[in-house]
């Protein structure tokens, strides 16, 4: 099998570059080892910034989230039984969209499908042989057959535990990590919003969040320590401390769909590529879902990504994929900086006292009182500040 571009991985970041390049007319094969039916189910973060809708609006696949997406002016902090509203619009003079990533992933594969691109699903990367530009190649498994997809270009897009991130790791390549010792209990569940827009929460309890899906489904959040599984709390449990930590008395305790535990950390690997191997999105680096920056990362280095092949298959120029990394981190390295801002703003460390505590509430007291300060959290937590 032979294509320009072998894409692994079929998430964000994977099918934003598949769909860019189809439309240049560059075509490519992307390769998925789970089911069609498993991404479009998987549930993820949920916030696209300005700039993450408006690079799938110019991407031709946008109308839904145009529809469907709650477009949001701002968002609360919530400390100290006080509430603040920091809106962004007025302070950043731009808003952001609650819009679930299996659905971008759903629009995205949809318009794959239907410009005739090709999705393997349920294949595999095994290896990637990529040591002479000559003789590039993916060996993929499908169905227990293993096969050979030759390319000009590999580009991981497949997550953190892909083979990418493996195969730069065992190169020159650094990964710089921070682990926290916190993790997220998340659940979706059918209760209607208890707020117009998303609730960040810091208790002396921990951090919790309340986040939404559309007018009948919630997304909430809980901190929890990291080693913790789910045995440790039954539905109840969850629902008392969210009522709690939200400052919701009457949140109303509907069906949950579904419910997970996510180990958070900060990640960030350089370079981000090696000759004619890139790397996309979550395989090259992690932020904590605090600043809500995952999707719009995989997002932007997708359509860096694409932009630096489209010139080199027009104009056989490589001034771009060669600029690729350093285009990357300068907005990733902002989103780490801002992703572990709002985590250790926002959660309480089991080794804190009443010292940290009380810090945690002085800076709280700061970003929502001071006009600089309010502004420079919605520059970020927009995107205007990396773009
Ligand atoms: N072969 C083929 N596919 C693979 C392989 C492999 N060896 N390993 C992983 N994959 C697939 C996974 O099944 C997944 O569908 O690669 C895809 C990677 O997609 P994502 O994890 O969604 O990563 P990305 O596109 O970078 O999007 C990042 O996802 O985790 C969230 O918060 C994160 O919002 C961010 C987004
Ligand atoms: C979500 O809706 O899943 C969500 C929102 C904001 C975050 C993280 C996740 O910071």
């Amino acid at each position: 099998m032979k294509t320009p571009v072998a894409i692994i991985g079929a998430g964000p970041a994977g099918l934003l570059l598949a769909h860019l390049l189809q439309r240049a007319g560059i075509e490519s094969v992307v390769l998925e080892s789970r089911g069609r039916d498993y991404v479009e189910r998987r549930v993820r973060a949920g916030v696209l910034e300005h700039g993450g809708a408006q690079l799938l609006r110019e991407a031709g696949v946008g109308d839904r989230l145009d529809r469907e997406g709650l477009e949001h002016r701002g968002i609360y902090l919530r400390f100290n039984g006080e509430i603040h509203h920091i809106d962004f619009k007025r302070l950043a003079n731009r808003g952001i969209f609650v819009y679930g990533q299996q659905e971008v992933v759903k629009d995205l594969i949809a318009a794959r499908l239907a410009s005739g691109g090709a999705i393997l699903f349920e294949a595999e990367a095994r290896r990637i042989d990529d040591r002479d530009a000559h003789h590039m190649s993916v060996l993929f498994t499908q169905g227990g057959d293993e096969q050979r997809l030759e390319c000009d270009f590999i580009a991981a897009c497949d997550g953190s535990h892909g083979i990418g991130r493996a195969t730069m790791l065992s190169r020159n390549a650094t990964g710089y990590e921070h682990i926290y010792p916190y993790a997220w209990l998340g659940i979706l569940a059918r209760t209607p919003p208890a707020a117009d827009e998303l609730v960040y929460a810091y208790h002396e309890r921990g951090f919790a969040l309340h986040s939404m899906r559309s007018p009948q489904v919630s997304r909430l959040y809980l901190q929890v320590r990291r080693d913790e599984t789910l045995d440790g709390w039954p539905e109840e449990r969850i629902w008392s401390e969210l009522r709690l930590r939200l400052h919701e008395p009457s949140l109303d305790a509907g069906e949950i769909l579904e419910i997970g535990v996510t180990p958070m950390s900060s990640y960030v690997m350089e370079p981000m590529q090696d000759g004619r191997l890139f790397l996309a999105g979550d395989s090259a680096h992690i932020v904590p879902p605090t600043g809500a920056k995952g999707m719009n990362l995989a997002l932007a280095d997708a359509a860096t990504l694409a932009a630096g092949l489209i010139e080199w298959y027009g104009k056989h120029s490589s001034e771009r994929l060669d600029r690729y990394t350093a285009s990357c981190l300068q907005r990733v390295w902002r989103a780490e900086f801002f992703s572990a801002f709002m985590t250790q703003l926002l959660h309480r460390d089991e080794l804190d006292g009443e010292f940290e505590h009380r810090l945690r509430l002085a800076q709280l007291k700061y970003v929502t009182s001071s006009r600089a300060a309010s502004t420079s959290l919605a520059e970020n937590y927009t995107g205007a500040a990396t773009s």
